[in-house]
């Protein structure tokens, strides 16, 4: 079945000449027949601008836009009025007419749609009413209705015309928390009910929940985030970091399979970001406890996916000169604490080069350093050593696999698993690096 919305390299600037600001810079994304998928991202980072592009308010400048299958770039006004038409558009402000009544606003869009007969036009309105709880606020103007009453009078009116679908921007930004969480929620519940799409723009990570999806517009740019992912990484890393106990985080990542692995990495790495983003200023220490968390949840979890015996994930701390052990596996559980010099071992030569290094028996090669050995009373054999990058391409950290269960070597496919695992977790040190700063 086709998307319901379909962008495809959509650019979009605004202003002329030395003025001229590019605000989407080639986006491309589908929601499909029935999704509630929200988007977010930073002021000014054109939201609003894909909301209004995408509900034919604007003309597309370059790329493909298709809305219930029709393109709208270069799309005729009559094309776009009908577009239009099918649409219910929800703003932060209510716009409702005050001298209307509630139910004469939430009948507007039938009168443009060419519903005419007065009784049958509040008849319709009525019935959308009803569903947002307001059947007795029917004949009040919006100045005597409160902002959740007069937001829920917006969605009846965005409703009324059974729409394919809701574009709602920032509609509970300005209600209180516990109003905007009704409202949204009453919002999700009717468009299941008419299997109405819904793309709603929020800066209120509290509703992030509602939805199947959220897309973030950052740096021109859409990244789609799954929900079941997304609930998943908030529940554990929440869960866990009030417990304070990272071992259920491993345990509950070791449950997973690999494509639900690699989506958890993805999302976590989404997640930390918005956490990041909201502990920033706070600086609170746990959002570093998380992070330790995550790391070594999916560090030990790589370990076991390349069946290895022990698993370490170094930072490397540049101006310091020093690689730092994030996640050390021992023998018992418990985590070591490792320090190198940059210069030694290697793991230093992977930090400095940016090299992989894949090894039958480690006492082999004079890149290996036996002093951890020595420290551990451990015996190396073999070991495939990635860098782990972030998303400049420096190398942020070292990741080290030893002696692979039941004998044998780390063979190419180790190597490509291994390095696929750490692309996520090159942003999450990246992140953490910034956090501590
Ligand atoms: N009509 C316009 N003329 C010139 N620049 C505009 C116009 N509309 C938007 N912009 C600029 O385009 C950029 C994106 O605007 P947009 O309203 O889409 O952002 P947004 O993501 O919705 O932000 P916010 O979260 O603050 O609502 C902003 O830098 C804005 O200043
Ligand atoms: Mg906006």
């Amino acid at each position: 079945m086709d998307p319901l919305i379909q962008l495809r390299d959509v650019y979009h600037a605004f202003g002329q000449g030395g003025l001229r600001k590019t605000v989407l810079q080639g986006v491309s994304a589908e929601i499909r027949r029935g999704e509630i998928v929200l988007l977010t991202g930073p002021s000014g980072a054109g939201k609003t601008t894909i909301l209004t592009l995408a509900g034919g308010l604007r003309s597309v400048q370059a790329g493909s836009l298709r809305v219930f299958g029709e393109e709208l770039f270069g799309a005729t006004p009559a094309t776009l009025l009908r577009i239009r038409r099918q649409i219910g558009f929800i703003f932060q402000n209510p716009n409702l007419l005050d001298a209307l009544t509630a139910c004469q606003n939430v009948a507007l869009p039938l009168a443009w749609a060419g519903v005419i007969d007065p009784t049958e036009a509040r008849a319709r309105a009525l019935a959308r009413l009803e569903q947002v709880g307001l059947a007795e606020h029917a004949d009040k103007h919006p100045n005597k209705l409160s902002g959740g009453q007069r937001q829920r009078v917006a969605i009846a009116r965005a409703l009324v015309v059974e729409p394919r679908l809701i574009l709602a921007d920032e509609p509970t930004s300005a209600l209180d928390k516990q109003t905007g969480r009704e409202v949204v929620e009453l919002l999700q519940r009717l468009a299941q009910h008419q299997q109405c799409t819904v793309l709603l723009v929020t800066h209120d990570p509290r509703i992030l929940d509602i939805a199947d999806r959220t897309l973030s517009l950052e740096d021109g740019q859409l990244i789609s985030h799954a929900r079941g992912a997304t609930q998943m990484a908030t529940q554990l890393t929440a869960g866990v970091a009030e417990l304070g106990r990272p071992e259920l985080l491993t345990r509950q990542v070791a449950s997973l399979d690999e494509p639900a692995f690699f989506r958890f990495l993805e999302e976590s790495t989404g997640e930390m970001d918005e956490l990041r983003r909201a502990l920033q200023k706070a600086r609170a220490q746990v959002s570093a406890a998380r992070f330790d968390q995550l790391l070594v949840a999916t560090t030990f979890k790589a370990g076991q996916f390349l069946r290895a015996d022990r698993v370490t994930l170094f930072a490397v701390d540049a101006a310091a000169g020093k690689l730092r052990s994030r996640v050390a596996q021992s023998g018992s559980d418990q985590l070591l604490q490792i320090e190198l010099d940059i210069g030694q071992g290697v793991a230093g030569y992977v930090a400095r080069t940016g090299e992989v290094v894949r090894l039958r028996d480690a006492y082999e090669s004079p890149l290996f350093n036996r002093e951890v050995d020595r420290r551990t009373g451990y015996r190396t054999r073999s070991l495939l050593c990635v860098p782990v990058t972030n998303s400049a391409g420096q190398v942020v950290g070292v990741a080290q696999v030893l002696n692979k269960l039941g004998g044998g070597d780390f063979d190419e496919d180790d190597e490509r698993r291994f390095k696929e695992f750490f692309r996520p977790i090159g942003r999450l040190l990246d992140q953490l690096i910034d956090t501590e700063r």
